[in-house]
């Protein structure tokens, strides 16, 4: 699936952002290995630490599925009344650890409007995965 389309249905998902407080939509479409494509949006809280982001969204519904191999995420976001917003919008740090888990960094792909692309090991370098749990502690890598 190219890119741009992945984008689109990215905008798709964010129709669906629940998002009374910050008025921040973001919406995310995940691609996996066998060609399906999981939405996500952000879906906030009253109490607003429970908030969970829409690439959050995107990866535990496709985990709970059974869907565990993953090519590449699309994400999109911006304020609710952009319908389609062009920045680059990172996700967070949290987002980025919890795909960590499930992909190879170095040749996942997160896209963003405007063709750009980037691989989880540039948004998270030397990061942290399950490998490191266990890693020879004695080995210096
Ligand atoms: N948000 C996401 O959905 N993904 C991100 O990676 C960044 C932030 C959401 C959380 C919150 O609902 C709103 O954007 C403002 O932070």
């Amino acid at each position: 699936m190219n890119s741009s389309i992945l984008i689109e249905l990215a905008l798709q998902a964010r129709i669906r952002a629940y998002v009374p407080y910050s008025h921040f939509a973001v919406g995310a479409a995940l691609l996996d290995d066998s060609g399906k494509v999981w939405f996500g949006c952000n879906i906030e809280n009253a109490a607003y630490s429970p908030t969970n982001c829409a690439e959050r969204t995107a990866i535990f519904k496709a985990i709970s599925e059974g869907s565990y191999n993953f090519d590449s995420i699309a994400i999109v976001g911006g304020p609710q009344d952009i319908k389609r917003p062009q920045v680059f919008c990172p996700p967070c740090g949290v987002c980025r650890q919890v795909l960590r888990e499930f992909v190879n960094p170095q040749t996942f792909r997160l896209i963003f409007p405007k063709n750009q692309v980037l691989t989880l090991d540039e948004l998270l370098p030397k990061s942290f995965g399950p490998q490191n749990l266990h890693s020879d502690p004695t080995v210096l890598n």
